[in-house]
This record gives structure tokens, sequence and C-alpha cells, in this order.
């Protein structure tokens, strides 16, 4: 009854959280170059076209050293600036409502880049972008696994005055032999300061990786979570405790934790009662925005209209956002949804 193309159009619009993205992951071909240049580095690229062609990749580590490799072209506040706010415009078409962004300064650290630029450039475009977009914002900074619990600590500090505009504290970077045990006093002390936690795992790594992440960790919610699906007990758990998965499905794909996205565990979690989300993890790296990546899960999954506005639900109820700000937004959901079938309706 209903077309692809009536699908995809209520996916677009249907008002929805990005909950899992890295704004160093967003840097489009285009703009690598226009920083590049701003900034008097030269790429191994010849065009943008070319770097475009370089994105395929065996697995995480693949791609985790061409995304540190593009880090290199952000050196001024402005290149931050112009990340975030062509990000946050991007999504706009995506329906996106709110949106809550990783950075991981210790990229930037390493080239100089003091991290004051970092924090102020990302943070003057959220603010700013949000009065141009309407669409709301939360900040997390992501911390590397491969790196050692000390350069956590470093980091942890270093951010510290900016606290207030944080919204939260994530970990990514190299999985495989960077279990979450590896962070337990680091996030320890996070949890003591207050921070909303996150970290990915089990998106390379084993379930057992999730099962720290929960248990030793205490984290908020978890970054993929892909290979809890092996394990009931988990599974129940996250269900129980109402754990969000901000899962990234072309993500997977593209660095081969999935074969086809028709294996992709989120439906069958989702209808475990997981309060899974659907996002974009790298969204330049991987060619898709939040949207493709519903569009394409839809088509795979034959994820029904049901399923979505659970989808959508949770990706607000799984952010960080005050609970009265949250119950606004589901509001929002059940309006539209209210005004789409109604269209619909009247269209037939
Ligand atoms: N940093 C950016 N994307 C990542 C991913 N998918 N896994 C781990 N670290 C990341
Ligand atoms: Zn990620």
């Amino acid at each position: 009854m209903y077309t692809q193309e009536i699908i995809n159009d209520f996916i677009i619009r249907i008002p929805k959280a990005e909950l899992h993205m890295h704004l160093e992951g967003s840097i489009e071909p285009k703009m690598m170059f226009k920083l590049a240049e701003r900034n008097k580095i030269k790429l191994r690229w010849e065009s943008p076209e070319a770097l475009r062609e370089a994105y395929h990749f065996n697995n995480l580590q693949s791609f985790l050293d061409l995304l540190f490799e593009g880090c290199n072209v952000l050196r001024t506040e402005q290149d931050f600036y112009d990340v975030t706010e062509a990000y946050l415009n991007r999504v706009k078409l995506d329906g996106v409502r709110h949106a809550e962004a990783f950075i991981g300064p210790q990229s930037f650290l390493q080239n100089g880049v003091p991290i004051d630029v970092v924090m102020n450039g990302v943070i003057q475009a959220l603010k700013d972008a949000e009065k141009t977009t309407g669409i709301t914002t939360g900040f997390l900074i992501s911390a590397h696994r491969h790196r050692t619990e000390a350069a956590a600590f470093e980091l942890l500090e270093l951010i510290m005055p900016w606290r207030d505009q944080l919204v939260g504290l994530g970990m990514g970077g190299a999985e495989v032999g960077n279990p979450p045990s590896k962070f337990q006093q680091y996030f320890k002390e996070c949890h003591a300061r207050g921070f909303n936690l996150t970290i990915h795992a089990g998106e390379e790594g084993p379930t057992e990786y999730v099962r720290e992440a929960i248990n030793l960790l205490g984290v908020d919610r978890i970054d993929h979570g892909n290979t809890a699906m092996r394990d009931p007990e988990l599974l129940q758990q996250l269900s129980d405790k109402q754990i969000a998965l901000t899962m990234c499905p072309v993500s997977n794909l593209l660095l081969n934790v999935i074969t086809d996205l028709s294996e992709h565990p989120l439906r069958i979690m989702l209808q475990k009662n997981i309060p899974v989300t659907i996002n974009s993890d790298d969204p330049s790296y991987f060619n898709a925005y939040v949207a493709e990546n519903w569009i394409q899960s839809q088509m795979k999954l034959s994820l029904t209209f049901e399923e979505m506005i659970q989808l959508a639900k949770n990706s607000f109820q799984g952010s960080f956002l005050p609970l009265p700000r949250k119950a606004q937004y589901i509001t929002e959901i059940e309006n539209f949804c209210l005004d789409f079938f109604r269209r619909d309706i009247r269209a037939n």
C-alpha cells in the first residue's frame, strides 16, 4: 500500500535525534580540501573526488587510520566552527531535531592545536546553529581507548573549564585489545564529576566488552552494542535497565562488522524492547547521513511504521536531554504521525 517513496518521505520528515556522530567524521571531501588550502596543508589526494574514492575500508582500524589523517586539516577555531555548522545544516534536511555530537580532542592536541581552539570553535557553532536551524544540541567529548588511561585523565582535566557546555563524555578508537576495564578508574572519576557517560562497545569487540561497559563502568548508554546480540542474558539486562544502544548500520556494513544490512541486529533488539537508535557515526566517510541510515535499514530489515515510530521515540528517550524536553519531542513525533497518516487517508 505504501510506496518506497512515501516510506522515505516519512523517514526523512519524522522528528528524530542523532546521538552518535563524530564531527571529525563529518568533514566532506570538499570541506577537507577547503580547510587544507586555508591551512596550507598538502593532502595526498589530487581532488575531493579522489579522496572520496579512498573511502573503502577493511575494518575499523583501516577507517580510523584515514579518519585520524583527515584530522590534520583542522587547525583554527574557524575550522572547527565550519565543520560543526556544516553538519547541523545538513542534518536539518534529515528531520533531525536534536543532535549529540562527539569530538575527540586528542587527535588535534597531538598536532599542536590548543584545547580552547577545539572547544570554542565547536561550542560557538553549536550555539549559532541552534538559532539558525532550530536543532537542539549536546556536545560530547570522546577519549581514545587505544591511548592510556593516564592520557584520558589528562584530557579530562583539559576540558573541565567547559564542563557546563558538555552534555557528556564518551570513548572511541581501536576497540579490540582495549576493553572498558582498562578505563575503570577514569570512568569512576567522570561519574564522580557528574558527567553523563557513554562508550563504544561491541562494535568489533566481544560481548564481554558490552557487559563490562554496563557492569564495571556504569555507563548510561552504549555506542554500537552489536555483539550484545550473542548473549540472551545481556539482552535482558539492556531491556530491563532500558540502556539505549546508538547503532550505526551503514558504518557497520562498510567496516565489515556485518556483511549485509539484513543481518543487522537492530530489529531483533527493538522487538526485545531494547531502546535501539539509528545513527550515522561518521557520515562523510560512510557517505550516509542519519536519514540514509534509516532508509537503508528500513529496506533491508523491512521495518514497519510502528517500529520506525519506536526508533524515533527511542532517539529522544536515549538522549541526554532533560525529561520535559524529551516529552515535548515525543509529542512532536505523535503530532507528526497524526498529520502524516491523516493526509495519507485523504490521499487514498
Ligand atoms: N571514532 C569514529 N568512529 C568510530 C567508530 N565507529 N568506532 C570507534 N571509534 C570511532
Ligand atoms: Zn562512533
